[in-house]
């Protein structure tokens, strides 16, 4: 075997995320088009067994980190039948999943025991009526319930909670966010909106960072920056006192391109190099015309090595052709 998962630019990659399914039970304007997507018949898309050998092959070579995604990933059928066998992946260091929190809460004991390390749930508004409207679903105790028992799981790595700050609607509840930390282990990201298939997105929309900063600022005045781990989206900060954390995932205007270690797996089993690539080669083909493991990765290894150094720009990819967030898994 050559080195598959290393590209042009260096950049080694250990972390992958698969899409489990193109299905969710919310509706996030920011991740899908109001009409919904054109979902593929489920032969096309990955069987438990194809994902389970792509996982092994990537983890053979170097992969530490899993994130299954969607869609929504427990709305797959056999999805905690997957994790299970996931978790049982030698040199697999952490299982990692991202989820809205609705069907999640029963499942958490038996993810607990299948070895997943990590969970990140969305939630991008803590008033009813605002959650019903930007994710079509009345659900917002469901979600707010998940937490608390994920929270109270203790699972090895602190829970996250994935903000998408949407200007005018959601932009006046950072600070209200921020307080959430206040006495919960717990690691609120402010995500930039980013410009995605269908989601109609633009500038008016779009708040950076910076200005977040400010407005969290100018209301605790302990903030304090903390060190990022090698490798991670987002900025680190913590208000002094607080149990929990904040951070800011700034791929818009202040990308991490640079330390991308991230590839990613469609549920129709395309490997996508960069979330915002519109080149893929599909693996799922490949698998299915009987190529063997050294086929498969030379196939990867081409693709990683195609991957560019970052992506375009806020205003070319708002501009140009992706996959709607929903088939992209985030
Ligand atoms: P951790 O593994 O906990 O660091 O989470 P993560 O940030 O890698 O994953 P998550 O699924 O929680 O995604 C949070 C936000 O970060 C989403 O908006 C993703 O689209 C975005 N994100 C994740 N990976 C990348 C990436 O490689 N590039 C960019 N630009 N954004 C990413
Ligand atoms: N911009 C930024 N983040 C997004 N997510 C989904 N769509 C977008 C978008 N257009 C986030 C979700 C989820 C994560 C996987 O990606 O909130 O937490
Ligand atoms: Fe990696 Fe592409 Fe994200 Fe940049 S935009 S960090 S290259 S996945």
């Amino acid at each position: 075997f050559t080195d598959f998962l290393t590209d042009s630019f260096g950049r080694h990659h250990t972390y992958l995320r698969i899409s489990l399914t193109e299905s969710c039970n919310l509706r996030c304007t920011y991740c899908m088009p109001a009409e919904g997507v054109d979902r593929q018949p489920r032969s096309q898309l990955l069987s438990t067994d194809e994902i389970v050998r792509l996982a092994e092959l990537f983890v053979s070579q170097g992969v530490e980190k899993i994130r299954l995604t969607g869609g929504e990933p427990t709305v797959r059928k056999d999805f905690v039948q997957l994790c299970e066998r996931l978790g049982k992946i030698e040199g697999l260091k952490g299982l990692a999943l991202t989820s809205n929190g609705i069907a999640l809460e029963k499942m958490l004991p038996a993810l607990k025991d299948a070895g997943v390390t990590q969970i990140n749930i969305s939630l991008d508004t803590l008033v009813a009526p605002k959650y019903h409207l930007i994710t079509r679903r009345p659900a917002l105790k469901r979600v707010l319930s998940c937490i608390d028992a994920a929270l109270a799981m203790d699972f090895p790595n602190r829970l996250k909670l994935n903000c998408v700050v949407i200007k005018g609607f959601n932009d006046d509840e950072v600070n209200d966010f921020v307080e959430f930390t206040r006495t919960r282990d717990i690691d609120i990201r402010f995500i930039e909106y980013m410009p995605f298939g269908g989601n109609k997105w633009d500038d008016k929309k779009f708040i950076s960072y910076t200005s977040l900063l400010e407005e969290i600022g100018s209301k605790y005045i302990d903030i304090l920056r903390l060190q990022d781990h090698p490798n991670d989206t987002s900025k680190a900060y913590k208000v002094d006192g607080h149990e929990g954390q904040i951070g800011f995932i700034t791929s818009m205007s202040d990308h991490f391109c640079g330390t991308c270690n991230r590839l990613r797996i469609t549920a129709d089993g395309n490997l996508k190099v960069c979330l915002f690539g519109n080149a893929e080669v599909s693996l799922r083909d490949a698998i299915r015309d009987g190529e063997n493991d050294e086929n498969l990765g030379e196939l990867i290894g081409a693709a990683v090595r195609r991957k560019k150094s970052q992506h375009a720009g806020m205003y070319a990819l708002s501009r140009s052709e992706n996959r709607p967030m929903i088939l992209i898994g985030g």
